[in-house]
């Protein structure tokens, strides 16, 4: 079955293609049912992305509290493009490419007569941010030749394939919400794709103080809570489920020994949870918790490990004056 659409829209059309049908629906509602009876129970943080999520972290990264998305812009907009590709002709694949705000500051900086030569393929889960994205896009670089593409990044890249020159681009240290053994793997897979040249320029969010850490999963606002919580509604349709986000608490807390930020969710009380796909009986204790998310914080020397690991060269690492944040240029040899 073929699920390209043609969108048209205001400024152009692009076209979107949706490979999620391939993963089947059942096999979601599988890898949920297994975290919920699991111990401790757990949910995939690509669950986060519905429309209502994507919009959700959005807002997240315009708090003060959330220095990530704020200090890898300021890094992104003294970025030397030619010193990332000096090719015109190239294809930029960006994982998990959210809203377009990351890519447009590199995009900003290419000679209008550049961008004619190079083809954007964003890359993510969330259908509704994916196309809010090229719409927006295409109106900004009407040159530029977007294909935006709704998939999961680590079961369906080999969807991505072609011989012309390529830059992945993965922001925003989403890399962190990998475990460290995965996110090799999967940096691994991508430059198993690579041909010599290829470059890889990935965010890394690093290893700092605890308390500006904390802060930044535990804004005052209550948006990261707000986020947290959304990934029930979520499973909700998924599994047909009647989880209450009012049983839960926010929880986000840095565990020393693994260097991440972990985001939980905490049940008020004893729930009873029904679902045509679980157990008659389950159900979560007071007290008892969720394990939504892991956002894992990067030393140098742990990002020049998985550049040895996935066989990529680190030609240049780029960072804030505080050294909060790296955009880190991997080069295929
Ligand atoms: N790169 C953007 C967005 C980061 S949020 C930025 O730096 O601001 C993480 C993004 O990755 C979301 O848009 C989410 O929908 C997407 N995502 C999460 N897991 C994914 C997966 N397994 N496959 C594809 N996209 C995924
Ligand atoms: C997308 N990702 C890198 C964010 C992070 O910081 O781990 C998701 C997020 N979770 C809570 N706030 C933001």
């Amino acid at each position: 079955m073929d699920y390209t659409t043609r969108n048209v829209f205001e400024c152009g059309s692009a076209t979107i293609v949706n490979h999620l049908p391939e993963i089947g629906l059942e096999a979601a509602i599988q890898e949920i049912i297994t975290g919920l009876h699991a111990r401790p129970k757990r949910i995939a943080s690509k669950y986060f992305y519905d429309k209502k999520g994507s919009e959700l972290f959005e807002n997240i990264t315009t708090l003060d509290e959330y220095y990530p998305s704020r200090t890898e812009k300021s890094i992104l907009r003294v970025l030397p493009f030619r010193a990332i590709t000096d090719c015109s002709e190239v294809d930029i694949v960006e994982l998990g490419s959210g809203d377009h705000s990351k890519i447009s500051l590199f995009l900003e900086k290419i000679p209008v007569k550049q961008l004619l030569g190079i083809r954007y393929f964003p890359v993510d889960i969330s259908h509704p941010a994916l196309e809010a994205s090229v719409k927006e896009l295409i109106c900004m670089f009407p040159e530029l030749a977007v294909q935006g593409i709704v998939a999961d990044y680590i079961h369906q890249m080999h969807l991505v394939s072609g011989e012309r020159k390529k830059l992945y681009c993965f922001l925003g240290s989403t890399i962190g919400n990998l475990d460290r053994g995965d996110a090799v793997q999967f940096v691994r897979n991508i430059s198993e794709t690579m041909n010599p040249g290829d470059s890889f320029l990935i965010g890394f969010d690093r290893v700092k103080e605890v308390s500006v850490l904390e802060s930044a999963y535990n804004d005052v606002q209550g948006l990261t809570a707000r986020f947290n919580k959304n990934i029930l509604n979520v499973i909700n349709r998924l599994i047909k489920s009647d989880f209450d986000t009012e049983d839960f608490e926010h929880r986000a807390f840095y565990n020393q020994e693994e260097m991440r930020i972990e985001m939980h969710l905490e049940a008020k009380k004893d729930i009873r949870i029904k679902s045509p796909y679980l157990k008659e009986d389950s159900g979560i204790k007071k007290g008892e918790t969720i394990h939504t998310e892991n956002s894992h914080k990067f030393e140098e020397k742990d990002i020049r490990l998985l550049g040895e690991h996935a066989e990529l060269a680190v030609k240049r690492i780029f960072s804030d004056e505080n050294q909060w944040f790296s955009l880190v240029h991997f080069w295929k040899i």
